[in-house]
């Protein structure tokens, strides 16, 4: 247990977060898609090496979730990845849900898959590097939904996983996902996910899992993406706040945020804004995926000679996320240069 607290502290560390790269192959052939790149394995290695190894990027970065695909590949001097990583002091994760499926007998909700064979997955990506795992399920907003009968069953599928993480030497990442598309007002994203949050932690308390060597990754709470009068960053920070106050015990050593398809400076500031209200019970800090690297990709754009540009933009993302995990962010440095 001790090694397990430990891990997921440092993954906390005070200025620093967590690079989600771990997009499923459908999930990065989107983004690949969106700048006319071809998702071929070699362009998702390169890509991926782009990122780990970003000179200096480790200040700002306390570990990585690497997709299956990714954990097995090598930097192009042959260095696996988990170690390119370990060599920065980056902890490498892995993402162990196998994705979200139709739900039986709901109506158009899922469940995520993934725990038949998961205690073996896991002794092997342990032996391959990994520290730490994510598992996410989601959940929409819509009508009446999401059911109690779909967040029960997410709630209960988290908590075996988070149980047999824990038994293999390494930190779930519990990611309970409201999904934001939608007209919701903010006052239903908050009871939403207080809904989900509640059954999630009623499920790993009644499956002994040790919140001290346990992460959450909780979407904020936003208004859905396309309601109007929309709230502002002081509204987002007060309803996150508030809601993860009565629903997330002290134990549990840091809340790591999902970007869910914010702009990267939304992301930021309101990370920012909720850190500013501090000191918190939880370090309040980010694993962002698109919020991190959208910059990043489009720089690239697939090309060699771009390389050094993708960095720098990811460098850059995760060095104002840093300064957000303090309350140090300001819009205005969104402007100014950031020596890479
Ligand atoms: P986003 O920050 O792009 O939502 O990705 C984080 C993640 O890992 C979702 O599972």
């Amino acid at each position: 247990m001790d090694e397990l607290h430990e891990t997921a502290l440092a993954l906390v560390a005070e200025g620093k977060g967590i690079l989600a790269a771990d997009e499923s192959d459908g999930t990065i052939k989107k983004r690949f898609d969106s700048i006319d790149v071809e998702s071929t394995e070699e362009n998702r290695r390169a890509y991926r090496e782009l990122l780990f190894s970003t000179e200096g990027v480790e200040e700002f970065i306390s570990g990585v979730i690497l997709y299956d695909e990714t954990i097995r590949q090598t930097a192009a001097d042959g260095t696996p990845f988990p170690r390119l990583l370990e060599s920065k002091g980056v902890i490498p994760g892995i993402k162990v849900d196998k994705g979200a499926k139709p739900l039986a007998n709901s109506d158009g909700e899922t469940i995520s898959e993934g725990l038949d064979g998961l205690r073996a997955r896991l002794e092997e990506y342990r032996g391959l590097g990994a520290r730490f795992a994510k598992w996410r399920a989601t959940y929409t907003i819509s009508g009446d939904l999401p059911s109690e009968y779909a967040i029960w069953t997410n709630a209960h599928a988290l908590a075996r996983y988070a149980a047999l993480c824990q038994e293999a030497g390494i930190v779930p990442i519990v990611e309970p996902e409201v999904l934001m598309d939608g007209s919701h007002s903010i006052e239903r994203s908050f009871h939403v996910t207080s809904r989900v949050l509640g059954a999630v932690f009623t499920e790993l308390f009644d499956q002994k899992v040790r919140l001290e060597g346990t992460l959450l990754k909780p979407n904020m709470v936003l208004s859905g993406y396309d309601g109007d009068n929309r709230g502002s960053v002081d509204d987002v920070s007060e309803w996150t706040l508030k809601c993860f106050r009565r629903h997330v015990p002290a134990a549990v050593p840091g809340i790591v945020f999902l970007s869910g398809g914010q702009s990267d400076e939304d992301a930021t500031a309101h990370l920012n804004a909720m850190n500013q209200r501090g000191p918190h019970p939880w370090q309040l800090s980010f694993s962002y995926g698109r919020a991190l690297q959208a910059p990043a990709l489009k720089a690239w754009g697939g090309k060699t000679e771009n390389v050094e540009a993708a960095q720098k933009a990811y460098y850059r993302r995760a060095k104002l996320n840093s300064a957000a995990r303090s309350g140090g962010y300001a819009p205005e440095m969104e402007r100014e240069a950031v020596p890479a």
